[in-house]
């Protein structure tokens, strides 16, 4: 969906449009004023489209929560997927995952490059916890490529970004794909002509053993030489294992009552906008964007604590409300062992 653009009108608001989102979409130049300006935009939460040698990645700050939310609002994307967290260098990576020999080889070995590391997330690193969707877990790549790399230099901080496609599409390699795709919905996007790889970054899982979960732009055998042994395939058999897809991902403690409407004896409210208020809130505002942004630090408290079932307030099933639904649903499912 494509909106008329208002010239200006995004750089004047400090708050992007939740549901709404209309932007005049800037095209920037690969040059140091647009990539200082784009740096500009990640600080102020917007989101911003920049080239990395894989495919054009959809930016936000990653530890700014509103601005992860509106990734998956300008993707349209029903589910919170866990996003991938790029950083300049291994060095940077060592703030917000529990670093490992085998890091540590395959980072000396291929980056910056079209290689992803799944690792544990460091407590109390300062990521949004939507980046990981809510997991003990973090995706960190530094991507090859001399604009993605002077955005993250002047920028200064992780960037989360999926590829910069509405969800279920191709994933773009122009700066005009990009623009076809999310023009309207995204501050802006970075020209740096076509992207050299073109398909994603392999992704390894570092627990036990090394784990192929994604192949891409690095093949696996050249990782595996550099590891002396062979990837693991995922369990699940799944080309990307995406936890947000498992039905019994992310089941709290307490049981959940969803579409509450007051507290019943033994539950805690989470309420959402004016109507339900609630005993802690998502939202008082009804804003879908920053209740995305509170989801999984509300669910990890309020599961902390002493109610024996979490009501949920009924969320609108549009926009960001989808993805939230689906997680909620999630939760609620009846478990099994
Ligand atoms: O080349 C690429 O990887 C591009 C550029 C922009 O860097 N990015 C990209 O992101 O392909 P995306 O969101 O389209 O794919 C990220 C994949 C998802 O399938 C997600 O499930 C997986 O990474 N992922 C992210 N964090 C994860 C985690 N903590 N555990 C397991 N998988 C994770
Ligand atoms: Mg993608």
């Amino acid at each position: 969906m494509r909106h008329q653009a208002r010239r200006g009108a995004t750089r004047d608001k400090g708050h992007i449009g939740l549901d709404e989102i209309h932007h005049d979409t800037r095209m920037l130049a690969a040059d140091a004023d647009g990539i200082a300006e784009a740096a500009l935009l990640l600080g102020q939460g917007a989101l911003v489209a920049f080239p990395t040698e894989t495919v054009y990645g959809l930016g936000a700050d990653a530890r700014n929560g509103e601005a992860v939310a509106r990734i998956f609002a300008a993707k349209d994307r029903p589910q919170f997927n866990p996003l991938i967290v790029h950083v300049a260098d291994a060095e940077a990576a060592q703030h917000y995952a529990e670093w490992s020999d085998m890091a540590d080889r395959l980072a000396a070995a291929f980056w910056p490059g079209p290689l992803t590391l799944v690792l544990p997330l460091r407590a109390g690193c300062g990521l949004s916890p939507l980046v990981s969707a809510g997991q003990p877990s973090v995706a960190l790549r530094a991507p090859d490529h001399p604009v993605g790399a002077a955005l993250l230099a002047a920028f200064g901080g992780p960037v989360a970004a999926p590829s910069a496609n509405p969800s279920g599409r191709i994933s773009p390699t122009r700066a005009a794909h990009v623009m076809a795709g999310l023009g309207g919905r995204i501050a802006a996007i970075i020209d740096g002509g076509a992207c050299p790889v073109g398909v994603e970054s392999t992704i390894v899982g570092l627990g036990d053993v090394p784990t192929l979960l994604r192949p891409g732009g690095l093949p696996a055998e050249v990782i595996e030489a550099a590891l002396g042994m062979p990837l693991a395939a995922p369990v699940s058999g799944a080309a990307v294992m995406s936890p947000g897809q498992l039905a019994s991902h992310y089941a709290p403690r307490a049981r959940m009552r969803l579409n509450a409407q007051e507290a019943r004896a033994d539950e805690v409210l989470l309420g959402f906008g004016p109507d339900v208020r609630g005993d802690y809130t998502l939202s008082a505002s009804g804003d879908l964007v920053a209740a995305a942004a509170r989801l999984f630090d509300m669910l990890h408290e309020l599961d902390a604590g002493a109610a024996g079932t979490i009501a949920v307030a009924p969320i609108p099933e549009r926009g960001l409300g989808r993805a939230i639904n689906d997680r909620l649903r999630r939760a609620a499912a009846p478990r099994g062992e």
